[in-house]
């Protein structure tokens, strides 16, 4: 009789963007950053796994489609948790079933938001899967080491709220890990919203996209040396004041810094279109409108922008944009209208 176990993780939102690799194969990250976690019924990965002693080997499904399970990261994700669970086995754990540790896994995942299309994809999708390849062996205790090795997003939507992963200074990664900085009940009043410019694949994924930035550009070293490290205290300052204005202002600045480092990338990449430059005109005219910065925008590797903003604002925000955006502009594309994310 199979094991099954299923499990949901959110999508994560950096304000202090992540971009760069020290490790490639660790994933250990050139700087810290600073995320937020969206409330679990929003953007998230559902995640079933079984295991059987009848099963004769592990497989997986993204969204309904067989995907390789030799993938290096899934590798690395099923090895260590199954190292961990033997690990307490071999501790005498009484609460972990040994002979449920040889079985083979069958893995079912599936996102309810388009699949990379610059939407954190795969930090849900790791996260999830860690999550739930854990409780399956039961293994308990830090885990965003682990998801780390899927996708080095993935270790900040272990926690929600307010979330750091700290960059760590080892070579082995074991100092590497995210923690949080603040609970989903902290700033209640803050919202976001996500609005779709294009549900495409990205041309060019982050994993590749970071590596030609980290041999090309110097403006990422200077970045990740001489601006991260004083915008992660500002940012988590601002977040424990709940200083809206001194939090949206870092969260755009960082997001122009991290598309600049990507267009001081060779050769350089694009993320952005028209319509995500409109947003950006749109946000800076409504806020120098009021005199006063009411909304935030982000980008990560794709066009659509994320938009902060506290709850009072948010029907007001969403009319602008619908008056300069109508749905029938971009072939209904553009303003999918995703629901109000309460932000963790
Ligand atoms: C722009 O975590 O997707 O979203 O570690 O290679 O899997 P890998 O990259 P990934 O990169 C995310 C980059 C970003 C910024 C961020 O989320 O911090």
């Amino acid at each position: 009789k199979p094991n099954i176990v299923t499990c949901t993780a959110p999508v994560n939102i950096a304000v202090i963007k992540y971009w760069g690799k020290r490790d490639e194969e660790l994933i250990l990250p050139i700087n810290s950053s600073l995320s937020v976690t969206l409330h679990q019924e929003q953007l998230k990965t559902t995640t079933t796994v079984a295991t059987s002693r009848s099963f004769q080997e592990d497989r997986i499904w993204l969204n309904g489609k067989e995907e390789d399970i030799t993938h290096p990261r899934l590798q690395s994700c099923l090895r260590e948790i199954r190292r961990l669970a033997r690990k307490r086995r071999g501790d005498g754990d009484p609460s972990v079933d040994s002979t449920g540790l040889s079985h083979k896994v069958h893995i079912c995942s599936v996102n309810n938001f388009p699949t990379a299309a610059g939407l954190a994809s795969s930090a849900a999708g790791f996260a999830c899967l860690v999550y739930t390849l854990a409780r399956v062996f039961g293994v308990e205790g830090e885990l965003s080491g682990i998801a780390r090795q899927g996708s080095g997003s993935a270790c900040r939507s272990m926690y929600g709220g307010f979330v750091q992963w700290i960059m760590g200074k080892k070579d082995d990664g074991k100092d590497s890990l995210a923690q949080q900085v603040e609970p989903e009940t902290h700033w209640p009043e803050l919202r976001i919203l996500v609005l779709v410019a294009s549900a495409e694949r990205k041309p060019v994924g982050s994993t590749s996209g970071m590596q030609t930035s980290v041999q090309t550009s110097s403006l990422l070293k200077h970045r990740a040396e001489s601006v991260v490290p004083g915008r992660m205290v500002e940012m988590i300052e601002a977040v424990q004041r709940k200083d809206f204005a001194a939090f949206a202002e870092l969260t755009m600045k960082d997001s122009n810094q991290f598309h600049a480092t990507c267009l001081d990338t060779y050769p350089p990449i694009f993320y952005l279109n028209s319509v995500s430059q409109q947003v950006i005109s749109l946000v800076h005219r409504y806020n120098r409108h009021y005199g006063e910065t009411r909304v935030a925008y982000t980008f990560d590797a794709g066009p659509n922008a994320v938009i902060f903003t506290l709850q009072q604002h948010v029907p007001e925000f969403v009319q602008v944009v619908q008056h300069f955006f109508p749905p029938e502009t971009n072939g209904g594309q553009f303003f999918k209208g995703l629901p109000v994310n309460h932000a963790a």
